[in-house]
């Protein structure tokens, strides 16, 4: 039995120190000292011995059980320990590592140059109003004083849902739509897309973005409207912007005309950006026409208002001195981090 007892005590020594989980070490101790387990059963044997031995092996069985138990908890306590070390180790955080920088993404030129024009728009108490890109023949077109024959057509052919439904070619129905829809005054900016039946080239593309202008009150002139687009393009390009007023012709405005702004870049001298000219077109406008007025059931023996249609790309262009159109359009990450 002596040598039973020191065979459990060796063969538990080694399982012990070789246990690698606290699982394996319950499994263990089940084994070794459960209610089945190996000491057990030798005790349960010491009925047999005679009673000069009985407490012998007694003693020693209880020596081999405090043994197994004292190794143990040892046993448990080094577990314990490593696991911690493994885990302070694990979530060791290392403040000296470069960190990733996060990818900035940022306003696309043409929005960003749109954000500055609703600001100076807003700040002339103008508000900001969407319409469809999908239009009727008859804002885009009829309600203008632009009928099916007229020539005014040829330079803004676009794309024909049906004969009755285009994709608008400018903002201008916007102007339609405001005037049914609301009573003078009106003070109203419009950006959008439009788009024309034109090949892409680097000042041409079949999709492009407009702002509208619109402004309807008793007692509106001319000089309101010069006042209203030199205000804005002194903010827009500086203080000593100067504007300048071409004749032109829009069949929904009368008088028409087209707006320069002295360059920005020279100062009226004549560069490469203004081409030499010293000017630079940014804009169409006018006095809105009786007829489209009456379109809109306006009197025009009562009110009176100037429009305008500013180009973003245009105005963008020249912001930032972006020779060519597509390069709006391409989304590469290369030109439009730039802004
Ligand atoms: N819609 C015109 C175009 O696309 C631009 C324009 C000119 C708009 C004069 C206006 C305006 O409101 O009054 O060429």
């Amino acid at each position: 039995m002596k040598e039973k007892l020191a065979k459990i005590k060796s063969m538990a020594e080694e399982a012990l120190g070789s246990a690698k989980t606290l699982d394996t070490l319950e499994e263990l101790r089940v084994k070794f000292l459960g209610k089945k387990g190996e000491l057990t059963a030798v005790m349960k044997g010491m009925g047999a011995l005679s009673p000069e031995e009985r407490p012998k092996i007694g003693q020693l069985a209880n020596e081999v059980r405090d043994f197994i138990g004292t190794a143990l908890d040892e046993q448990k306590e080094k577990l314990l320990a490593a696991a911690e070390e493994q885990r302070i180790k694990d979530e060791t955080i290392d403040v000296t590592i470069p960190g990733n920088r996060p990818k900035k993404g940022g306003k696309h030129p043409l929005t960003s140059v749109l954000d500055d024009l609703k600001d100076i728009f807003i700040g002339m108490g103008f508000s900001i109003v969407d319409g469809p890109e999908v239009e009727l023949d008859y804002y885009n077109f009829e309600a203008l004083n632009i009928p099916k024959d007229h020539p005014a057509r040829d330079t803004q052919d676009t794309f024909y849902i049906n004969d009755n439904v285009v994709l608008r070619t400018q903002t201008s129905p916007v102007q339609v739509r405001t005037m049914e829809k609301q009573k003078p005054p009106i003070r109203i900016i419009s950006p959008g897309r439009v788009y024309r039946s034109d090949a892409v080239d680097a000042t041409h593309s079949p999709v492009f973005h407009q702002v509208e202008g619109l402004v309807i009150d008793k007692g509106i002139t001319m000089a309101d409207l010069k006042g209203t687009l030199e205000l804005f393009a002194k903010k827009l390009y500086g203080e000593n912007t100067r504007l300048r007023f071409r004749p032109h012709h829009f069949p929904f405005t009368e008088p028409s005309a087209e707006v320069d702004i002295s360059c920005f870049n020279c100062g009226g001298e004549g560069c490469r950006i203004c081409k030499g000219e010293g000017w630079i077109e940014i804009l169409g406008c006018g006095m809105v026409h009786p007829k489209v007025l009456k379109n809109c059931g306006i009197d025009p023996d009562v009110y009176s208002g100037f429009a305008f249609g500013i180009g973003l790309e245009r105005v963008t262009q020249f912001r930032y001195d972006v020779t060519d159109m597509r390069l709006y359009y391409e989304n590469d990450v290369r030109f439009l981090s730039q802004f």
